[in-house]
């Protein structure tokens, strides 16, 4: 992927946002001519979170934090976006944090290629010893975006922490990826049932994968407002088991074998019925829509 990347990229002065999205194509190129699929937020995705950084106004002083970096597809995304919404600030104003130090090297030099390493800090470390340094470096209350795509079983644990160490601005927006598919159940039901969140839930395919539904979450923190009430026991066991799935996904449980399409398929179908028994409904995503941001 690096030398595919490498070979191609125009290697003069990089040139903002030019560079960004000839980055982001070649990625998604690679993803599609090499049938080597790339675990990042592109297609459906990428429009999803585009339309939510747009949702509000970003104060000079406001950052946005990916959780899970990769190789810094997104990461790139979220540059350009805050580069166009926020007057060409020169400073970090993106924090994204990759527990994998090669994957964290490969983001950084995508970061450099795209000319967006000023824009973006690559922070190594799991998402849940990076929280305190977040408070410390930029304050509180600084946080206007946060997007979680690592391992949804432990989202709720993370949020609830920025929530208590108040990382988070008012109006702050928070995305979740892969909620139904292997499934992030009890940041779901946080968001839905918690005082402190609004909710909007948004189904698309899945990157790459046109028959494979998933769900993202898009949450709105009002500000803290109490606990949401314990989720029931089915829920917990339901995150238990997406870790069980996420693993086998990657392998690690080799006598289960490979997961195919149709597993993914079926198992998306599987958490989603837990939502649907609750209540919990995901509009399709549409696409791109114009919306006014809400100057919080
Ligand atoms: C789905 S990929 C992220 C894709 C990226 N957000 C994008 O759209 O380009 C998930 C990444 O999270 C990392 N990760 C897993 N658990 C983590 C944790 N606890 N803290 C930080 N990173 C983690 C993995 O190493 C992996 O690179």
């Amino acid at each position: 992927m690096i030398d595919f990347v490498d070979e191609r990229m125009n290697r003069s002065v990089p040139e903002f946002p030019r560079s960004p999205s000839q980055l982001l194509s070649l990625l998604e190129t690679f993803a599609q001519s090499r049938e080597h699929w790339l675990k990042v937020a592109g297609g459906a995705k990428g429009e999803l979170l585009e339309h939510a950084f747009s949702l509000r106004k970003w104060e000079p002083f406001e950052v946005a934090l990916e959780c899970g970096t990769f190789v810094g597809y997104t990461a790139v995304r979220f540059a350009t976006l805050m580069w166009r919404s926020c007057a060409k600030h020169s400073v970090a104003r993106v924090m994204t944090v990759e527990v994998d130090p090669v994957h964290a090297c490969i983001a950084r030099h995508f970061l450099d290629l795209a000319g967006a390493s000023r824009l973006v800090e690559v922070s190594i470390g799991q998402v849940r010893d990076v929280i305190p340094r977040i408070v410390e470096d930029f304050g509180v209350r600084t946080l206007g975006f946060v997007f979680m795509d690592y391992k949804g079983s432990i989202f709720h644990c993370d949020l609830e922490s920025l929530e208590l160490m108040n990382a988070l601005s008012v109006n702050s927006i928070e995305v979740a990826d892969n909620v139904a598919l292997p499934g992030a159940p009890l940041l779901l039901w946080h968001l839905a049932f918690g005082p402190s969140w609004t909710l909007v839930v948004y189904a698309m395919m899945e990157f790459l994968e046109p028959n494979t539904e998933d769900w993202m979450a898009l949450g709105r923190y009002k500000g803290h407002a109490g606990e949401a009430p314990p989720a029931p026991k089915s829920w917990q066991r339901l995150s238990w088991h997406t870790d069980h799935m996420r693993r086998r996904a990657t392998g690690l449980r080799p006598t289960e074998g490979d997961m195919f399409e149709e597993d993914r398929v079926a198992y998306s179908r599987y958490v989603r019925r837990h939502f649907l028994d609750v209540g919990i409904v995901a509009m399709p995503w549409q696409g791109m829509v114009e919306t006014d941001t809400d100057g919080g």
